[in-house]
């Protein structure tokens, strides 16, 4: 999971706002009165929101599972003072240094499969922040897993790629199986790339009591397409959560 696929995840990425996401995390962090001095982004990949989060701070720690979006990470934000990447699962970590903000985004947390190693992914997180710091990440949705990805096949073209993405859905284990083709067109010769990633559907109930459970506090969360009110079209769910 994101080997290969890191060498294109920047360009299929065409129609993530990142400068929306950016300003509605900023917003959060304001309203909360918090002012980001230590911050740990998890699944930090290729680094596409770490580059807009423009924070002067004393540390930046980035946690990837992949080395190789780490690379790409490491060439683009050369020139952020104070950044450290950390090749590690967010689900099995514990770093001696404490943070103020703990972010994630584009779905990382969906990428744990098992409910208990969630659970202990947001209490490693907790336990690395310090008192009065805030949490935000986001998750796909049930609609977005179920109905949108669901068990549908979509078939894409963008630049000198061309690319079918297809998902199963398994009802029982509530996991969907994703099996990305690449096509990647060079010089009139297609090379093809296969990714395959498996996302497990949680809800925003059972997010909400794990993240009471481990011990946050003053949870929240809304559309982060709309900045607005979770309905049942809402593809992609923001959650901020506080250790006070
Ligand atoms: C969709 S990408 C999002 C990257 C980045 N946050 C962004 O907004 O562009 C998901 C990232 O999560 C990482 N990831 C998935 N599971 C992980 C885990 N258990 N621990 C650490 N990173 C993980 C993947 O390697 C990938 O870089």
């Amino acid at each position: 999971m994101y080997n290969e696929f890191s060498k294109i995840y920047n360009k299929l990425v065409y129609d993530i706002d990142y400068d929306f996401y950016v300003n509605l995390i900023k917003a959060e962090i304001d309203k909360n009165k918090i002012i980001p001095k230590n911050i740990l982004e998890l699944g930090i990949g290729t680094g596409n929101l770490t580059e807009r989060l423009e924070f002067k701070v004393d540390s930046y720690f980035g946690v990837d599972l992949s080395q190789e979006m780490l690379e790409i990470a490491s060439n683009k934000l050369k020139y952020k003072e104070n950044l450290t990447l950390i090749n590690l699962d967010i689900a099995d970590f514990k770093i001696e240094n404490k943070f103020n903000v703990a972010i994630s985004t584009l779905d990382t947390i969906n990428y744990i499969l098992d409910s208990s190693r969630l659970e202990e992914a947001f209490r490693n997180i907790y336990n690395s922040l310090v008192q009065k710091s805030i949490l935000i990440f986001d998750i796909n949705s049930e609609n977005k897993l179920r109905k949108v990805l669901g068990d549908n096949c979509y078939v894409y073209e963008y630049g000198n790629i061309f690319y079918s993405w297809q998902s199963f859905l398994d009802k029982e284990a509530e996991i969907v199986d994703f099996v990305l083709d690449f096509f990647i067109e060079e010089n009139g010769i297609y090379k093809r790339i296969t990714e395959e990633q498996s996302e497990k559907i949680y809800s925003v109930e059972y997010i909400n009591k794990l993240l009471i459970d481990v011990g946050f506090k003053e949870i929240s969360y809304k559309d982060f397409d709309t900045g607005r009110d979770v309905d049942e079209n809402s593809q992609r769910i923001l959650f901020t959560a506080l250790k006070e």
